[in-house]
């Protein structure tokens, strides 16, 4: 990962900062001696409608958008994201913020019968016309979503999935990843982020429900979908140059406890 050249201590608003990721982040840039403001419905701030965010705002330098939507459906989650982006970088603006950091998805612009891509695409065209200077963040799919991709692909006890190629990353590799984006300087592109070993989905899946227990069986189906889209062993994995996480997923499995 690239070093960081940050010298001077931020403010910087944590978008969805009590989330997966966001709690992982503040803590490190907190470790770092940067001062966190959390911004999530939960400490009065509500990005969709822009409820507490011109406080929130006040004395921030930089911005990690973390957030996610609470429903998937495909208006839902566009609406979510259009509204949350669109009020930050309106706010950001006017408070001359300097960088906006975003996470994003590996292959949103690969995929597009799905709604949630398609919804995350729309987040960044947004962040790149805003004038605001940023850096989006495209990372691939988290350990921490087995279960939510087992849950999904579940039909009858069996989990039936494609036998498709992706590189899947730790979440705290994801957040070091970010802590280290938002303390440099605004990038001006997309930089993508993926673990450090390629793995196919059903095997991902299966090793996660073999140490999670439930005797579930994984069955291979080239028809099957991911989240209802079609996907190949390009759509997931980084295409160029990426910055790899550490954590193997493996090491992973083996110190948690389901
Ligand atoms: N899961 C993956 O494998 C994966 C892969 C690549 C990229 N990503 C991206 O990673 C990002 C973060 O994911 P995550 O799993 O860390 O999310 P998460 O744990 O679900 O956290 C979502 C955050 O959004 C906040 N939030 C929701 N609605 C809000 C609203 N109206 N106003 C203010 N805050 C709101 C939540 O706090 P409150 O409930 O308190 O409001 C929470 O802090 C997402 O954008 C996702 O696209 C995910």
């Amino acid at each position: 990962m690239p070093p960081t050249n940050q010298e001077t201590n931020m403010k910087i608003l944590i978008a969805g900062g009590n989330g997966l990721i966001g709690k992982k982040l503040a803590a490190l840039l907190e470790k770092s001696g940067h001062q966190i403001v959390s911004a999530s419905r939960s400490s009065g701030v509500d990005l969709v409608t822009g409820e507490g965010l011109e406080e929130a705002i006040q004395g921030i330098e930089a911005v990690v958008d973390v957030l996610n939507s609470p429903s998937f459906e495909d208006q839902a989650v566009l609406e979510f994201f259009q509204a949350t982006s669109t009020n930050l970088l309106r706010v950001e603006t006017a408070a001359g913020v300097k960088h906006h950091v975003a996470l994003s998805v590996v292959g949103s612009d690969r995929v597009p019968d799905s709604g949630y891509l398609r919804a995350k695409v729309a987040q960044e065209n947004l962040i790149q016309a805003a004038g605001v200077p940023f850096t989006i963040v495209r990372a691939t799919q988290f350990f921490e979503f087995a279960p939510g991709i087992a849950q999904f692909s579940m039909v009858d006890g069996r989990c039936r999935l494609p036998a498709a190629t992706m590189q899947p990353v730790a979440a705290d590799d994801v957040a070091d990843c970010l802590a280290r984006v938002v303390s440099a300087a605004p990038r001006r592109e997309i930089v993508e982020l993926g673990g450090p070993e390629k793995i196919r989905l059903d095997k991902f899946v299966g090793r996660y429900l073999t140490v999670a227990g439930g005797g579930h069986e994984i069955e291979i189906d080239p028809a099957a979908t991911y989240f209802g889209a079609s996907i190949d062993d390009a759509s997931l994995v980084p295409q160029g140059a990426a910055i790899l996480g550490s954590i193997r997923y493996q090491n992973w499995l083996d110190n948690r406890r389901f």
